[in-house]
Order: C-alpha cells, then structure tokens, then sequence
C-alpha cells in the first residue's frame, strides 16, 4: 500500500498536502505515514496466518519511538542489535519476552542488560559468544535462551554490502560447524538452546534464494527439535521493496510476464515460497521485516536552494545531504525523486541532485531525467523510511533532521529538529 499521492496538484501523505508541511515544519523532514506501516504488519501476519508465527519488527530499520509504539500496540516482537534498541524498545511499550538480541559482538553490559530485561532469544553468532553469554549468565543466577544463527552460504542476489548469507561474510556459524556449535553449547550449563536463526541478507527481489535458504536449513531445524526440543525457526528479515513506483503501478498482465528477477516481490509470493517447507516443522517460525514494513510509508522533503549550470551538466542544490539520507552514496540506492507540487506538463531536463556537504558522493540521483522543479521548490525522496534517519549522522556538523508521523489527516512531530545547541551539547 502506498499512502503517497497526488492530490489537488500536490504530493500528500495521507490526508495531509507534504507542501503544507514542508512549510510549518522546514526542510529536510522525514514524513511517514502511520496506516502504510500498520498494512504491512498486518499484510505479514495474515500471510503467515496458518503457521505458528511471531513478527520481529527489525528495529535498525526505523527506531523512532513512535514507529515502535505503533507496532508493539499491533503486538509485534522486535529484533534487536544493541542494548540501545532494546531500550528503545521498552521505553516504547514493547514487551522484552518478544525480543530476539542479533549481531556478531554483545558486549557484557548488552548481554546483562538483556539478561536483566528477559528478551526471548538471543541469536549467537559464535560458539565463542555463546560460551561468554554462559558465563555471564551464570555469574546473574541466570539461564540464557539462545539460538544460534547459521550461516547457510546461500547467494541472495543483493548489493554485496547488504548479502548476509554467504560463507565470506561475518555473520552467523558456518554451516559446516554448526551441529558441532549445538552439540558442544547443549554442555554448557547456563544456556538453553531453544531456537535456529537465519538472515540471508536484505533487498531480496526475488523469492528464489528464500526458497533455497529455507530448503537447504529447514532439515537441520528439525534435527535440532528432534534433539534438543529447540521450539522456534527465524528466517530472518530481507524482503525487498519496490524503489521505483514505476513498477508499483505497472499493470498485473506486465507483471505476470516478467521474469521473477525484474518484477517486485509480493509479500504473498513470499509467503507461498516458503510456507510449504515450513509447514512440516511444527515449530514457531519468526520472522525479522525491516525495510518492509516501513521503507515504503516514509519519504524525505527537501527543498531546492539553487540551481547551477555547469558546462558538463545542471545540478539542483537541495538543502538535505548525505548526512540525511546516505543509501545513495552507500550502497547506489535509488530512491525516486518526485516534485511535491505536481508537474503541469512535460518539461523534464537532465540533472545531479546533489546535496551541500564537502563530499563527491554527496548526490540523490545523477544523470537523472526530471522535471525541471524551481529553486524554492520542494521534492520528496521516495521509499525512505527504512535506513533513512537511522543511518543519518551529524557529518559537516548539520542538525539531524526533524520526523513527522501522519494519521489520517493529521501531522505530529515525532522527533524535533536538532537545534544547534544539541550538536554540542555532550561535549565538554
Ligand atoms: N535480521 C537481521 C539479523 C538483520 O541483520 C537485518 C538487516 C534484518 C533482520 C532486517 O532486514 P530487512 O528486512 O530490513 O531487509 N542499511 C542497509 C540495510 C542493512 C540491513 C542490515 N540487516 C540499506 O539501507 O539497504
């Protein structure tokens, strides 16, 4: 579902006109809209509806209080990578007993906190962690649920930057050891083993490498049931979403006759890849959606300062840089580009959109065929609300940027601008 459209000559979010604002709140802004994220939560969990399931909304994607409120008030579970999001997290109303704890380097004040805190699971990512988490445990009178991730080294076709699954990458333990990981944490006294975890990597297009992960891991998962009553499966996060509406709105009969690969993926499709598989375990399958759930219900307003012709091209200066929105420059992330006072014809140009910070990489699209917006003008950068503001940094000393929450035809700011007092106001 996209809350995004034109409406009277103007982009709205919902029911509320982005230029309006663009104008009481400045610019850059985040603006998400509370009903797209409450869909795709909903969309998820009715697909999964026939199985034993848990949601664990991926906090790295977007962690604003308010998003996380929103989703713990739907029940969701929460996937967490750092004593930060965990507190996030509770301070939100989320409950601790639905949080898995992911990433490659607890460090002991993380491990006790969430000890302290009763989180579901821990996902280790080493049999060096899980004997650390042991001793920590011990040392609190405590037992530790844990699970280990496994890393299945199976391809998921995405930026190289963002493929979690394969043997050269960090995560998890290597497929080949990890019965033996299993095996040798079943000895040790402060753990339980109670789950297997799995993250394949994030922006999967296609269903194809799910499918695989699923089948090739699925066999181990009711091994480890079989001989250690583990009692749950995650499959990790990684859906991917369309970045270019272009293919949102395209017709079913195009749809259809596109190769796997080029059409986007549907959460339906999803869930009919690897539901079969999952079926047969008997276990409660968890699931970790970041960029699904919120990548689509945000974008980022930012207004032009200047345009300046250049023997070589136009650039449009626009007052939101890479310290804002950094998926451009990172991983050459496309996020469309759309004028939030609706062009009246045709009048595309060619251009950069770049930004003000000291940097070649500071752009939002190059080379970029679209319309000609004046200087004063306000654009939206489109699918920004995963990876967006989480990822944006106070680089060229720049005031992070304020976000919006919109229901309905209502606006709430949900997180001041930066003043700047704030940018200095923990150094001493
Ligand atoms: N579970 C684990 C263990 C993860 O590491 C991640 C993402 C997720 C779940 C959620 O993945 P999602 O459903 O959002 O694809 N900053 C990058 C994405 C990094 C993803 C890191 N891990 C970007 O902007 O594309």
């Amino acid at each position: 579902m996209h809350s995004f459209e034109y409406k009277n000559g103007s982009l709205h979010c919902e029911d509320v006109n982005l230029q309006d604002i663009a104008e009481q709140y400045g610019t850059p802004a985040y603006v998400y809209s509370a009903n797209t994220i409450l869909d795709h939560y909903r969309r998820l969990d009715a697909a999964l509806a026939e199985i034993d399931h848990c949601v664990e909304y991926a906090v790295k994607a977007n962690s604003n209080l308010s998003v996380l409120r929103l989703l713990a008030e739907e029940g969701s579970g929460f996937d967490i990578v750092s004593g930060g999001e965990l507190f996030r997290v509770i301070k939100a109303g989320g409950d601790p007993k639905k949080c898995t704890f992911a990433g490659v380097g607890k460090t002991r004040a993380e491990i006790e906190y969430a000890l302290e805190q009763g989180i579901y699971s821990f996902n280790v990512e080493s049999e060096e962690e899980a004997a650390f988490i042991n001793v920590v445990a011990g040392e609190m009178g405590k037992v530790a649920p844990i699970a280990f991730r496994v890393n299945p080294n199976v391809d998921a076709k995405t930026h190289k930057y963002i493929s979690t699954g394969k043997s050269e990458n960090k995560f998890g333990v290597d497929f080949a050891y990890i019965e033996a990981a299993y095996e040798r944490a079943s000895q040790l006294e402060n753990v339980k083993l109670i789950g297997l975890q799995m993250h394949i990597g994030s922006q999967l297009t296609s269903v194809s490498p799910f499918i695989e992960a699923v089948e090739k891991v699925s066999p181990l998962a009711a091994k480890l049931k079989a001989t250690y009553g583990i009692e749950f499966f995650s499959i990790g996060g990684g859906v991917g979403i369309v970045y270019d509406p272009a293919l949102e709105s395209a017709k079913p009969e195009w749809w259809a006759a596109q190769e796997e690969e080029q059409r986007p993926l549907t959460i339906e499709e999803y869930a009919a890849g690897v539901l079969p598989k999952l079926k047969e375990l008997g276990l409660k399958i968890l699931l970790e959606p970041g960029r699904y759930i919120v990548g689509n219900a945000g974008v980022m307003l930012t207004q032009c300062l200047y345009e300046k012709k250049g023997s070589a091209k136009t650039f449009k200066v626009v007052d939101a840089g890479m310290n804002d929105l950094i998926r451009p420059a990172l991983y050459e992330g496309h996020h469309e580009i759309v004028p939030v006072a609706q062009p009246a014809g045709d009048d595309n140009i060619k251009m950069d959109v770049v930004g003000p910070i000291c940097e070649t990489g500071d752009f939002f699209m190059q080379n970029a065929e679209l319309p000609n917006f004046p200087v004063g003008s306000v654009i939206a950068l489109l699918s920004s609300g995963a990876y967006g503001f989480t990822m944006a940094s106070n680089y060229n000393t720049r005031p992070m940027p304020v976000e919006i929450m919109v229901d309905g035809d209502q606006a709430k700011v949900i997180r001041k601008r930066q003043s700047l007092d704030d940018l200095i106001a923990a150094e001493l």
